[in-house]
């Protein structure tokens, strides 16, 4: 059976963290359920040179090469018939990425007004991996209290804060240090980025 992954993009700054475990998590075997909130996708268009529309498609004209069995499935947020809403539909982990405070607010707190958080909620429910690359700065004790609940509940916080002791040339470096990371927690072999002690 294909793994199967839940990418969720959201309104913080960092859209290009999104894209990239996307485009990393389809050069492997996988089915990938792809969803981006309406905030989301507007940072992403400023940020990137994203466009409303497929996210495959940009990913595509931007130099991303998918492994021939990977399937992206582009899931609308307010769909909450989609697979991603049960707890029965069965997957190996869930990343939010990046997740704004609005969106770990709600999950936090088992809020869900929207498919994102119902899927984050699912997977503290039924003890799946979440992975939150919260990100704000500095952050508030709302904001820190609202990391600790989601921690309690099982999620995982990765801030996406890049180290510099792989010597990163480029913005995509530092982003793939991030992106590295995640797909270790996500038990995906990989070498996207330089690992201490460095060969
Ligand atoms: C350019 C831009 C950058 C933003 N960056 C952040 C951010 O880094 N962290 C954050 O929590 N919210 C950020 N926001 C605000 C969120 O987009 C806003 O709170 C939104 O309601 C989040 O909705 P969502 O969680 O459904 O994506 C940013 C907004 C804009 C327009």
């Amino acid at each position: 059976m294909k793994k199967k992954f839940i990418v969720a993009i959201t309104g913080a700054s960092g859209s290009i963290y999104g894209f990239h475990l996307v485009s990393a998590l389809m050069k492997y075997p996988v089915e990938l359920f792809v969803l981006m909130s309406d905030s989301g996708r507007q940072v992403a268009a400023h940020e990137t040179g994203f466009k409303s529309g497929s996210i495959a498609e940009y990913l595509e004209q931007t130099g991303g090469v998918f492994h021939e069995q990977a399937t992206l499935n582009e899931t609308d947020p307010a769909d909450s018939f989609a697979p991603v809403a049960s707890g029965s539909f069965q997957h190996h982990g869930m990343v939010i990425a990046p997740c704004s405070m609005n969106t770990l607010a709600a999950v936090s707190n088992g809020i869900t007004s929207n498919l994102i958080h119902r899927a984050a909620d699912v997977c503290l429910k039924e003890k799946r991996a979440l992975i939150l690359l919260a990100r704000e700065t500095p952050l508030s004790l709302i904001h820190l209290k609202n990391m600790t609940r989601a921690a309690e509940a099982g999620a995982t916080i990765m801030p996406p804060s890049p180290g510099f002791y792989a010597r990163p040339k480029t913005i995509d470096d530092l982003v793939d240090s991030i992106v590295a990371r995640v797909l270790d927690h996500l038990h995906i072999g990989n070498r996207l980025s330089a690992r201490w002690p460095q060969a």
